[in-house]
């Protein structure tokens, strides 16, 4: 009920200033950002890595609308690639972009953020890792997918996220099912209209199986993006009948949800990789993050309530 005024919400300028100024938001925004710096992130990443996990860097910013800033959150990664690099962290970090940080959305925007997104590919190359593009609104899916394929031309283990809510990703995921292809299956967390997406939760979940057969019995290397046990419990079965082992998959999860999972996972032998968002800009990816879970929800409210 929450959810689609949560997301409305998470793209409201006067509703950001209210969250991202009230003293009251930050212990809560901690539990799912790294920080506002690349230090205090890196710290996040030592923790996880030296427990046997993976990650996947994300640094914060989406929609930007004006081409300076797109430049600065290139730079951003160019430093974070760096910086994985010089921690020697390239086996076990790779990075998230969202290419509507990159100037998507501008005027000429799919050439803007594709020249964005180019050396920070061959950055994360020269580090020793990779990027996967993030999947946002279904509007710029196609440009997403363009970019992808402009990209993996040079860099071939670049990869990118499907969502499983839109109607047309059983399709994406049959064309992305190939040799060398990395796709990270997720549900989708924006809120679509019902000329493109399911809107019924049972659908989107039985389209995320349906996908998930599909990349599991192709030749690519699927990343399961999901905390939800029962999809756990499926990519499993799925593996073990296909005979997939645990090194030609990965589950992935977010930075502070269901923490004993992604352990529990690792020490089973699997690999697992958390996706861990940093920086100042972290307003529209918090509010997704209520919107996601009632309980979310009900636990910046209470850490309202006892201030
Ligand atoms: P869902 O929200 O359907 O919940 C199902 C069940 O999972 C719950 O009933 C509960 O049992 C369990 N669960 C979920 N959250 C929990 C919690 N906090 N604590 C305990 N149990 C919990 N989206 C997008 O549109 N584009 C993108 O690029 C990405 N990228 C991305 C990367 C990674 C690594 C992940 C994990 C997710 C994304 N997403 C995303 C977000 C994704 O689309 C989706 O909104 C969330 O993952 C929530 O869906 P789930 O499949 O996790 O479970």
């Amino acid at each position: 009920m929450f959810g689609p005024v949560l997301l409305a919400a998470s793209r409201s300028d006067g509703i950001r200033r209210l969250v991202s100024t009230a003293p009251v938001t930050r212990p809560v925004v901690n539990r799912f950002v790294a920080g506002e710096q690349l230090d205090p992130c890196l710290q996040a990443v030592r923790s996880l890595t030296g427990r046997g996990l993976q990650v996947t860097l994300d640094h914060l910013g989406e929609d930007t609308t004006d081409r300076t800033e797109a430049l600065r959150n290139r730079d951003a990664y160019l430093a974070l690639a760096q910086a994985l690099a010089e921690e020697g962290l390239g086996t076990r970090a790779e990075m998230s972009v969202k290419l509507s940080a990159f100037g998507q959305a501008l005027p000429g925007g799919h050439d803007v953020a594709l020249a964005n997104a180019r050396p920070v590919v061959e950055a994360a190359a020269e580090a020793g890792t990779t990027v996967t593009l993030d999947m946002e609104a279904h509007h710029t899916v196609d440009s997403t997918l363009a970019v992808l394929a402009e990209l993996r031309t040079g860099h071939p283990q670049t990869g990118a996220v499907l969502q499983s809510c839109l109607f047309r990703t059983e399709e994406d995921a049959v064309a992305l099912s190939g040799e060398g292809s990395r796709v990270r299956l997720v549900k989708g967390a924006y809120n679509e209209p019902a000329a493109v997406a399911h809107q019924r939760k049972a659908d989107v979940d039985r389209a995320y199986v349906r996908c998930l057969k599909i990349l599991m019995s192709g030749k690519g290397y699927p990343m399961v993006g999901s905390h939800d046990p029962r999809m756990v419990a499926i990519a499993q079965e799925l593996a073990r009948r296909l005979g997939r082992k645990h090194d030609e998959f990965e589950f992935q999860m977010l930075y502070g949800i269901r923490d004993a999972e992604q352990q529990r996972l690792a020490a089973e032998g699997h690999r697992v990789r958390v996706y861990v968002p940093y920086g100042t800009d972290w307003y529209a990816y918090f509010m997704r993050r209520l919107a996601e879970r009632p309980a979310n929800l009900g636990f910046f409210l209470r850490s309202l309530a006892t201030r």
